[in-house]
């Protein structure tokens, strides 16, 4: 393993990345991001872990296993670990309360007691979420009182306490809900509304325009993380707590939508928007956690977040159905 504090060189005369990151969840939708943001730069060494996904690119390593984790962080050395890898859909956390409490609960004390037994201890970036606030007072600043309405958000709060608890360099990083580079359109809330664009044709489509959104580029997220750790280096005791980052565009599932369509020249007239929320569907969701974003702003690392409409046409060309559609909207 390379030293941690100073760069090296090898024989060759070549640089050796100065200080050690671990991702976990490398090969989440967060994580791809994080990973790359660090990987691409000079100054770290990353290493991502994954658990089904992992291989061949990463390292696999199940978070519920404690003696895994540990071998992992005494092996690697991190000077830093951003610890992406949750159970983030709210129904799966509410179907299977226990696994999801495991891995958004326990794998963080895990990680956070690693990180700071490890010599000379590790910074540790929590990645959190707006679902610890009820959405009934927007906008939260970071030291309003968390009172999430659903399981995920109360297992993702619990994490924090665990991460704060056991680990004294820590930072707690809440966003809103991502959108990014997809495998899928699922894999994420937003990019999955591209199904919904698409069914111009087959007739009127509902969606919802109560819940106030601010949906946020999992790109700039990681810049986020990567400034985090940079300052964390230079100035430990300025980085700790809980940060918020959030884009600044709000908008309903159905502004989404509508502002997908007029990003690829399609359709929009089919798009209804459904002003009442539909009686005991599934987990509750806070009807706007607007982040307040002061102190990153006040350390001067608030990242200037991608419009939404190019940002997003970023993540969805690729599955444009037909090329020549790429060709007219692109070319
Ligand atoms: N997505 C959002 O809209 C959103 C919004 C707010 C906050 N967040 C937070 O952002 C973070 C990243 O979310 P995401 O959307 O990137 O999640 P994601 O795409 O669902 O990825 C989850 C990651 O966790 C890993 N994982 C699952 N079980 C594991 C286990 N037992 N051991 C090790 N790794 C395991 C997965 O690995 P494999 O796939 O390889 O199994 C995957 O890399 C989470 O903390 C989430 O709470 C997300």
């Amino acid at each position: 393993m390379p030293g941690s504090e100073h760069a090296d060189r090898t024989e060759d005369g070549l640089s050796i990345p100065r200080h050690r990151v671990l991702v976990t969840g490398a090969t989440g939708l967060l994580g791809r991001a994080v990973y790359k943001e660090f990987h691409n730069n000079k100054d770290w060494h990353a290493l991502g872990t994954g658990h089904r996904r992992a291989r061949p690119r990463f390292l696999r390593c199940d978070l519920l296993d404690e003696d895994a984790v540990k071998a992992v962080i005494r092996d690697f050395r991190p000077d830093v670990i951003v610890h992406c890898a949750a159970e983030r859909r709210p129904h799966v956390v509410e179907r299977n309360a226990e696994a999801a409490v495991d891995l958004n609960v326990k794998a963080t004390a895990t990680l956070a007691k690693e990180a700071a037994a490890s010599k000379p201890g590790a910074f540790l970036i929590y990645i959190s979420t707006d679902y610890v606030f009820d959405g009934r007072d927007p906008p939260y600043g970071e030291d309003d009182t968390p009172e999430p309405l659903n399981l995920y958000g109360k297992s993702k709060l619990d994490g924090e306490r665990e991460a704060l608890r056991h680990c004294p360099a820590v930072a707690i990083l809440r966003v809103p809900v991502l959108y990014g580079e997809v495998e899928h359109v699922e894999e994420s809330a937003v990019t999955a509304l591209w199904d919904q664009v698409q069914e111009g044709a087959a007739g009127s489509c509902m969606l919802d325009h109560c819940q106030q959104r601010f949906p946020t580029e999992v790109r700039d997220v990681a810049v986020v993380c990567r400034a985090l750790a940079e300052r964390q280096r230079q100035d430990p005791s300025s980085v700790r707590g809980i940060f918020h980052y959030s884009a600044k565009e709000q908008m309903t599932k159905y502004e989404m939508a509508v502002a997908i369509a007029q990003a690829f020249h399609l359709p929009a007239s089919h798009l209804m928007p459904l002003t009442e929320q539909p009686a005991g569907a599934g987990a509750r969701r806070p009807l706007n956690a607007q982040l307040a974003c002061c102190r990153l702003r006040q350390l001067g690392l608030d990242v200037q977040p991608r419009p939404f409409r190019t940002a997003i046409t970023d993540c969805l060309w690729p599955f444009l159905p037909d090329k020549r559609w790429r060709q007219t909207v692109f070319f």
